[in-house]
């Protein structure tokens, strides 16, 4: 996809259409004002008449109005006067584009503008416009032998700009977004790949293929008797049961000298079952899913290295499937894991732990500034958080600060959920250091509170993303989060947002 900016005005901006907003109680957006002038007061007397709606989200598709260029006007409503907050703008301009949905337009432009949004500036309106669009495009029908009709064919998203100077800081945001929806295309793919494709070997050759394609990118694949050699017990544990082999996936981009690196690690298992604690049928398809982390920390390394920011990032990703057979991991195994701590297996559906526990422990090589796992991990964060926002549990508040702020400016939102001592007690062991499961209750926390006795000394964080990563029911697929999230952190770190 392509951006531009542009200073003229919305009814004289030629093109194939142009979005503007009317609010309630008959307040028009700047660019509809334009139009309004323009046309002898065509969209107040829409209005009047009902033809336009204001409410916000609720979007009409005018053609050939004489007196205006663009051969469509999408007027979306923009609900009560007074600025949009970030999301209702993403959702205003989400059910705008929505409209063009079957129309064969190249290009369109936003006159949603710096007003019409609280607290934005020129970067962050264009990126979240040029993220917004570029998200909308994105399809998945790779696998449907039928050409698949009701795509919007757009190539090009022009964005209002008031001066010059907010035309530069709208073109970097752009730029960024540009990224950032290419990394969420990357993760969306990948999750949405089915479980006999997406494995743990096509996993690692996409890392392998990413390296190939920025050459900043360093990828190393480690197989499973380097492994074992590593001493990664507790990870080699779950994929006992498959007959696809492990892989240790390990990225390295280089942007930043002598900097420590931020390492992000991501949960692999390309299929879990549950293994012996089997999970139960309905709704087992979406266990596919459970490579999110791991696809959504490949796509913030691969958005690092095509922005060449300033910084160094590692990527760690453990990657197997979770079976059962009969030489899977039983209930009840008690293991090493490579930190030397045991581990009592109580419930092999708790595996997403076990291979990030190991993951983290390997990560120290790196001496981390900051480590951040990300990890479809539990059903219970699901229950506490819903769908809308990804837990982030971690012993630093300010850390914690760090990545809620992140997400509030992405517009792809986290939770503070705590950990404490009461938490970490109920994966006592009479057996081992400890078991790999707690209560039903506080199972979000307690996960976290297991990945804890694995990153001592270490400034880290978790990101529980089991609601977030993807969608079930009719809109059923991958939503690519918490690549924006993970990208601004980054972004921040370089100090590419002054
Ligand atoms: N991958 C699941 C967590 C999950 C559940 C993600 C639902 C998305 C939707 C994880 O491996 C798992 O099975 N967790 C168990 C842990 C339990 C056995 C302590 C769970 O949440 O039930
Ligand atoms: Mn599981
Ligand atoms: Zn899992």
């Amino acid at each position: 996809m392509q951006y531009f900016t542009t200073t003229s005005g919305a009814a004289s901006r030629p093109g194939h259409a142009v979005i503007v907003g009317v609010y309630e109680k008959g307040k028009l957006s700047r660019g509809a004002e334009d139009i309004d002038s323009a046309t002898g007061g065509s969209i107040r007397k829409l209005l009047r008449q009902g033809d336009l709606c204001d409410q916000l989200g609720a979007s009409r598709v005018l053609r050939s109005i004489s007196g205006v260029r663009a051969q469509r006007i999408v007027v979306v409503g923009l609900g009560k006067p007074g600025a949009l907050d970030v999301s209702q703008f993403r959702y205003a301009l989400r059910s705008a584009i929505e409209c063009l949905r079957g129309s064969k337009i190249n290009d369109v432009t936003n006159y949603l503008t710096l007003e019409d949004v609280e607290d934005a500036n020129a970067y962050y309106l264009a990126r979240h416009t040029v993220e917004t669009i570029g998200s909308k495009l994105y399809a998945f029908n790779e696998l449907k032998s039928s050409k698949v009709v009701g795509d919007i064919p757009l190539k090009r998203v022009g964005i209002a700009v008031a001066n010059r100077g907010d035309a530069s800081k709208a073109m970097l945001g752009a730029e960024h977004a540009g990224a950032i929806v290419r990394g969420m295309d990357l993760a969306r793919d990948l999750g949405n790949l089915p479980p006999n494709v997406c494995t743990p070997s096509y996993l690692a050759s996409t890392a392998q293929r990413l390296a190939k394609q920025h050459t900043n990118l360093q990828t190393r694949i480690i197989n499973e008797p380097e492994i074992r050699k590593l001493g990664m017990r507790s990870f080699l544990s779950v994929t006992n049961g498959s007959s696809e082999p492990a892989k240790l996936i390990v990225m390295q981009y280089k942007g930043g000298g002598k900097d420590k690196p931020v390492v992000l690690v991501g949960k692999g298992i390309t299929f879990d079952s549950g293994g012996i604690s089997l999970k139960p049928g309905p709704d087992m398809d979406e266990m596919k899913f459970d490579m999110c982390g791991a696809a959504s920390v490949m796509a913030a390394i691969a958005i690092a290295a095509e922005l060449r920011l300033p910084i160094n990032v590692n990527v760690v990703v453990p990657t197997c499937e979770n079976l059962p057979g009969n030489t899977a991991t039983r209930p009840g195994d008690i293991i090493r894991s490579m930190s030397g701590q045991t581990i009592e297996i109580l419930n092999t559906d708790a595996e997403g732990r076990l291979i990030l526990c190991d993951a983290l422990t390997y990560s120290r090589r790196f001496k981390p500034h900051t480590i951040i796992d990300v990890a479809t991990l539990t059903g219970a964060c699901v229950i506490a958080l819903g769908h809308y926002r990804t837990a982030v549990m971690s012993p630093s508040d300010s850390l914690v600060a760090k990545i809620t702020a992140a997400g509030i400016a992405a517009d792809d939102r986290c939770w503070h959920m705590p950990m404490g001592p009461e938490y970490e007690r109920l994966l006592r062991s009479n057996f081992a250091d400890m078991a790999n499961v707690g209560t039903r209750e506080g199972g979000a926390i307690s996960a976290a509170c297991f990945l804890g006795k694995f990153t001592e000394g270490l400034n880290w964080a978790h990101l529980d993303i089991a609601g977030t990563a993807y969608r079930s029911g009719l809109r059923k697929g991958a939503t690519g989060r918490p690549v924006p999230v993970l990208t601004e952190f980054l972004l921040r770190h370089a100090g590419a947002l002054h």
